[in-house]
C-alpha cells in the first residue's frame, strides 16, 4: 500500500515504519486517538471512522487546523505568493531571515510553514520565548515538488481528522471502548529527540511522564479499548526498565520494530549501541 507522506519531514516521524507498526493495528476502528500525532503521518494513513490527532505542539497544529480552514487551493495559492512576495529560494539565506523575522512578529501558521519548508533539515525550533530559530537550510530546503506532491495528497486525508493541542494527561478518553483505539508515539526517554530537550519551548520528557502515560494506557485497557504504544526499550547501552518491567507486570505484548537510528549515531555492529524500536500492544 502507498502511504502518504505527511508535508512536515517531522522529526521523529513513523513514515518509514508506517508498514511495520500498522501490521499490528487493528483491521476496524470506530475512533482513534493519535494522541502525540507530531507530522500527523501515522493519522493520515490509518482507517477509522473519526480521528482526534493531538500533540502539546501547538504551532503544528495550528498549521493542520489552518491548512483544514483554507482548504487545498487555497492553501496552495497562499504558499506560492508567500514564497514569490519574500523572494524564498534555496541560496538566499538573507530573505530567509527577513521572513523569518516577519513570521515571528505575525505567527501566522501558514507563513510558519512555508518558514519550516526553507529551513535546515526542515524542523520545527522554537526558542523559550517561542520565537522560531531554526536556521537557513542552504542549498537543502525548499518548498519542492515532492512537498507539493505530499500537500496534495494529505488534503484528500485531512477532512476526516480532528485537531486538538493538549497535553496528553489533558486529552478526554474517557468515550473510548470496545472497537476503538489510540495510538500513543511519546517522546522516547532513552534517545535523542530534539522535543526530548525542553529547548523547543516546551517542557521536556521524563520518567513521571512515562509513568503517567502507563496508567493512561491501563485505564485505555480497562475501558475496553485498544492501544498501540511506541517506544526505544534499549538505546547506547541504556534500558527502559520501567517500561519493560510495567508491560510484563500487565501481560501486554511487544513487537521489535526495524529502524535504522542514523541521526543518532547508530552503530550497527556496535551491540552496546543498540537501538531497539518497540511496538506495545494490549491485544
Ligand atoms: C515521536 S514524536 C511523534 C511523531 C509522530 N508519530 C509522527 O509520525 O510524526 C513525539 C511528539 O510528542 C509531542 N509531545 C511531547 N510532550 C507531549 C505532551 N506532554 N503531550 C502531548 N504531546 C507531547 C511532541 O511535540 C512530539 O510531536
Amino acid at each position: 500500500m502507498a502511504y502518504v507522506k505527511s508535508p512536515m519531514n517531522y522529526i521523529g516521524n513513523k513514515y518509514r515504519i508506517m508498514g511495520q507498526i500498522q501490521r499490528w493495528f487493528p483491521r476496524r476502528i470506530g475512533t482513534m486517538i493519535d494522541l502525540f500525532c507530531g507530522g500527523c503521518d501515522v493519522a493520515l494513513n490509518t482507517d477509522a471512522g473519526y480521528i482526534l490527532a493531538n500533540d502539546i505542539n501547538y504551532h503544528v497544529i495550528q498549521i493542520f487546523q489552518t491548512f483544514k480552514e483554507q482548504g487545498c487551493a487555497r492553501t496552495l495559492d497562499r504558499i506560492d505568493a508567500t514564497i514569490e512576495r519574500w523572494g524564498l529560494s534555496k541560496t538566499d539565506r538573507d530573505a530567509y531571515l527577513r521572513f523569518r523575522d516577519h513570521y515571528n512578529q505575525t505567527k501566522d501558521p501558514l507563513d510558519l510553514y512555508v518558514l519550516m519548508c526553507f529551513s535546515f533539515n526542515y524542523q520545527f525550533r522554537f526558542n523559550a520565548a517561542h520565537e522560531y530559530n531554526n536556521p537557513f537550510g542552504a542549498n537543502r530546503s525548499s518548498f519542492n515538488e515532492v512537498m507539493r506532491g505530499n500537500l496534495l495528497r494529505m488534503f484528500e486525508r485531512l477532512d476526516r481528522i480532528e485537531f486538538s493541542a493538549l497535553d496528553f494527561t489533558e486529552v478526554d478518553v474517557s468515550g473510548l471502548g470496545a472497537g476503538d483505539f489510540l495510538y500513543a508515539d511519546p517522546p522516547y526517554l532513552l534517545t535523542c529527540g530534539s522535543y526530548n530537550d525542553g529547548k523547543r519551548g516546551f517542557k521536556g520528557w521524563s520518567e513521571s511522564d512515562d509513568e503517567a502515560l502507563f496508567g493512561l494506557l491501563d485505564r485505555i485497557d480497562r475501558q475496553g479499548a485498544r492501544f498501540a504504544f511506541s517506544n526505544v526499550s534499549h538505546h547506547k547501552g541504556k534500558r527502559n526498565d520501567r517500561l519493560l518491567a510495567w508491560k510484563t507486570e500487565r501481560g501486554y505484548h511487544m513487537h521489535t520494530i526495524d529502524f535504522n537510528y542514523d541521526n543518532c549515531n547508530y552503530h550497527a555492529n556496535n551491540r552496546e549501541n543498540v537501538t531497539r524500536e518497540i511496538l506495545v500492544t494490549n491485544y
